[in-house]
């Protein structure tokens, strides 16, 4: 095994990682503290948890988030262990709690982590010091982002510069319509970098290709779908706005984000199978704009919002070689599913498209896992791969 400082300091720029890096245990582990408990994660949003007290568990690795909404109608997030012992408190997936009791010996605390009884509490212990240990959780536009870090990068840029952008959509008055779990047998990188590039698209997404011009981005025909995508923006309530701070282009300790819209092609007005509405406008939105938005925020969560609708990624790993991509569809707040959408048609398209993406991954990470894998080079269709695996390693150095 060769270590980790000479892997950073001989890999080639633009070209693939070596299998190390997805395979070493020691590497993943540099990877949680430095990336994983050190981005803001995108965990929900905030109209799940309407009432005072109620709560859903977020689980990354063998950590687990209790969120919820206090008595002062303030959404906290605490760490799931007890300042008794350390058992887990909450064990259901979610619900409502006028407080937070421990099943083991009961010790009980508020909504705020503040220990309130601890029977049999030794005299001279200060109960003060045995609240529960607070997460960071910051509520924009409606969504909950977390980050387990104890000095977490700032968000104020990504708030004041994607302002705008999530006005336009609405994100406050939205809901989640769906939300599915997809498993996937593969190191998290491998996710990401997929994510990150539409080279694969067009062999492997043959729904996302009838209807989404990204698959002929630096092609014939993209800019003059993009010039007619934004001919009408205005008419319909968008702006033209494009931030690109991700990655190489990330502020320094600030988290990275960006935003930019493509085309779709003609005959679809959003991503649905038929080209046809799918939901009620979101937001400020006055017509059908023939286009998409790409929203990425921090490092593993992303969304692609549509005129009608919204769906957002988060790729997280459940273990070394295993991961997950959590994929959420919002739609307006007040929009009655079999009224104003159909389930199964919302979902469509990203349902075919997450299962084909986990097939292509699997395989990828099979052929990595082979002695005769050694890196290769990215194409110049890979760009934004290129500058995550750049980035990801510039955090691990
Ligand atoms: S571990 Fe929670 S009360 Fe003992
Ligand atoms: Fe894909």
């Amino acid at each position: 095994m060769k270590n980790i400082e000479n892997l950073l300091s001989q890999h080639q720029e633009d070209w693939s990682l070596d299998q190390e890096f997805y395979k070493d245990q020691s590497i993943f582990n540099l990877e949680k503290k430095k990336i994983l408990f050190n981005s803001w994660i995108f965990t929900g949003h905030e109209s799940q948890i309407p009432n005072k007290g109620d709560y859903f568990l977020y689980k990354l690795l063998e950590e687990e988030i209790i969120i919820l909404r206090n008595k002062e109608n303030e959404i906290k997030a605490f760490f799931n262990v007890c300042r008794h012992r350390g058992s887990r408190i909450c064990l259901n997936e979610g619900g409502n709690v006028k407080r937070l009791t421990c099943p083991y010996h009961s010790w009980t605390f508020n909504l705020d982590g503040k220990l309130l009884a601890a029977k049999s509490l030794r005299d001279g212990i200060d109960k003060a010091t045995l609240n529960l240990h607070p997460c960071n959780i910051e509520v924009i536009a409606g969504m909950l982002f977390i980050n387990l870090s104890d000095d977490p990068q700032s968000l104020d840029n990504l708030r004041r510069d994607l302002k705008e952008p999530f006005d336009m959509f609405g994100f406050t008055d939205m809901k989640i319509a769906a939300h599915k779990n997809y498993p996937i047998a593969s190191n998290w990188k491998l996710a990401v970098e997929n994510y990150q590039e539409c080279y694969h698209c067009a062999p492997s997404h043959p729904e996302y290709s009838l209807s989404h011009t990204l698959k002929i981005e630096d092609e014939p025909g993209f800019d003059e779908a993009q010039e007619k995508m934004r001919s009408n923006l205005e008419s319909c309530g968008l702006k033209d706005i494009e931030v690109d701070k991700d990655f190489s282009n990330k502020d320094k300790d600030q988290e990275q984000y960006a935003y930019s819209r493509y085309a779709l092609f003609d005959g679809y007005i959003t991503g649905s199978e038929d080209g046809k509405p799918l939901a009620p406008l979101l937001g400020n939105i006055k017509d059908f704009n023939q286009g998409c938005s790409d929203f990425n925020l921090g490092p593993v969560s992303y969304f692609l919002a549509y005129c009608d609708h919204v769906v957002g990624y988060v790729f997280t790993p459940t273990s070394l070689d295993k991961c997950q991509c959590d994929v959420y569809w919002l739609v307006n707040k007040d929009a009655e599913e079999g009224k104003d959408y159909d389930m199964e048609k919302l979902m469509w398209l990203w349902d075919v498209t997450t299962y084909a993406d986990e097939t292509i991954i699997v395989n990828n990470q099979k052929g990595v896992d082979s002695f005769k894998y050694e890196p290769g080079p990215y194409t110049d269709k890979e760009k934004s791969a290129r500058s995550f695996i750049k980035w990801y390693l510039n955090e691990l150095r």
